[in-house]
């Protein structure tokens, strides 16, 4: 075995010796590692192994990610960030089957799932039999084909579009639940991925969904949605996903949101508007940096007179000089105790990107909402 401490310091000549052959090693580990990789796609076959979900036996194509064997048995596990190992939502048990646990893996998951053989869908294979289990009210979520029925500019970068469903032709869910919209391969996009959207619309139209989508630049799903998918087009979902839905307590509410956040909050307050749900006096602060990131303030003002308890609160971090704007300025994190103190009999709904839900969920503790009280789907 070479020692690499016994090798003499520092002269040109032994640490190029010691460097060239050191790349060598690198280039040929590389080279391996890809030639396993196609080997693996397009030599290796597993045949048909039995995988086992709960107390259902499926025969499947062994060589595919767990999420994707699942996906063609229409067995549909959630997977907001469409398997690059950063959402972990795609989590299920293992009973037996799968190798150790992956590098990738190690980041997302606790000592105590990782202790209890939970592992992520997306990183794992099906090479031989095997058995998982899964909350069985997954066994409920369906595909489903949609037309898309209108496109409406909301901003500048925000859009909302309603799809009427074709089959099944209804839908039901929490107002709250998002859905994975299937983005099929487009231009020089070569592959079809699921983004997750939540439901902006009332839940009682079960018929269609509405979906509240910012454009995110170089993104794929955003921009097939934005530069490619017309009105009459077909898309294809998976649903409904996902716990963030109004707990049935009388608490107060505070509910917060940026952007395209506002999604799940519409539709849980357009829900709790027509069943007459006004002992819970929502309170939303809705933070956009200037006057052209605002939306639907008008329809918000409308849903304040239908439901008296419902009080709504836009606020402007960053208002341009000629927004003529007499509303709240600042940050929501600065507003919110502008407008309470004690939130200790509350609860909180956020919705958003991660900055500002870690911020409001630090605030909201501070003013009395303990942490398990805090309910917030992060748009990752
Ligand atoms: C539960 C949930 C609900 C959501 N609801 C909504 C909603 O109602 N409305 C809404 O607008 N959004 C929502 N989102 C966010 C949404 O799911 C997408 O993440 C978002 O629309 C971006 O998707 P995209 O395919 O356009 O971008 P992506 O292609 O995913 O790219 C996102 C960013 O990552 C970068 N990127 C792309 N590929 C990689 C890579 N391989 N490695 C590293 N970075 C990469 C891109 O450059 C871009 O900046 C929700 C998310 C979650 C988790
Ligand atoms: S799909 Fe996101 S971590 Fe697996």
């Amino acid at each position: 075995m070479v020692n690499v401490f016994s090798i003499p310091a520092f002269s040109l000549a032994g640490v190029s010796g010691f460097l060239v052959p050191a790349l060598s090693i690198a280039s040929l580990a590389t080279f391996l590692a890809v030639l396993i990789l196609i080997a693996e796609r397009y030599l290796m076959d597993y045949g048909e192994v039995d995988l086992q979900v709960n107390d259902k036996t499926f025969k499947v194509k062994g060589g595919n990610t767990l999420l994707n064997t699942l996906k063609e048995q229409k067995v549909f596990i959630p997977s907001a960030c469409g398997g690059r190992a950063t959402c972990a939502y795609c989590k299920v048990k293992a009973l037996s089957g799968f190798p150790e646990i992956l590098p990738t893996e190690t980041p997302l998951l606790t000592k105590e799932e990782i202790k209890d053989n939970v592992r992520l869908s997306c990183q794992i294979k099906v090479k031989t039999a095997s058995a998982i289990q899964i909350p069985e009210e997954l066994f409920n979520i369906r595909e489903y084909t949609a037309t898309c029925e209108s496109i409406v500019d909301l901003t500048y970068d925000i859009r909302l579009f309603r799809f009427q469903l074709i089959e099944p032709p209804h839908i039901e869910y929490k107002a709250g639940q998002y859905i994975q919209f299937q983005s099929p391969e487009y231009g020089d996009v070569s592959e079809s991925v699921y983004r997750a959207y939540s439901m902006c619309g009332d839940c009682k139209d079960k018929d269609q969904i509405e979906l509240m989508v910012r454009r995110v630049p170089e993104g794929i799903a955003t921009t097939y949605m934005f530069d490619h998918l017309r009105v009459g087009e077909q898309v294809v979902f998976t649903g409904p996903f996902g716990d963030f839905y109004l707990r049935d307590t009388d608490r107060r509410m505070i509910c917060v949101a940026g952007g395209s956040g506002m999604a799940p909050i519409r539709s849980i307050m357009l829900d709790m508007t027509s069943e007459q749900i006004e002992k819970r006096k929502p309170i939303f602060f809705f933070g956009a940096r200037a006057k052209r990131d605002l939306f639907m303030v008008d329809e918000w003002r409308e849903m304040e007179e239908r439901n008296k308890g419902l009080t709504f609160v836009p606020a402007l971090s960053s208002p341009e000089p000629d927004d003529d704007w007499d509303g709240e300025t600042g940050r929501v994190t600065e507003v919110i105790p502008r407008y309470v103190e004690d939130l200790s009999d509350c609860e909180g709904y956020l919705c958003g990107s991660p900055g500002l839900l870690n911020a409001c969920v630090d605030l909201l503790i501070s003013l009395g909402i303990p942490e398990e009280r805090i309910y917030y789907d992060k748009f990752e």
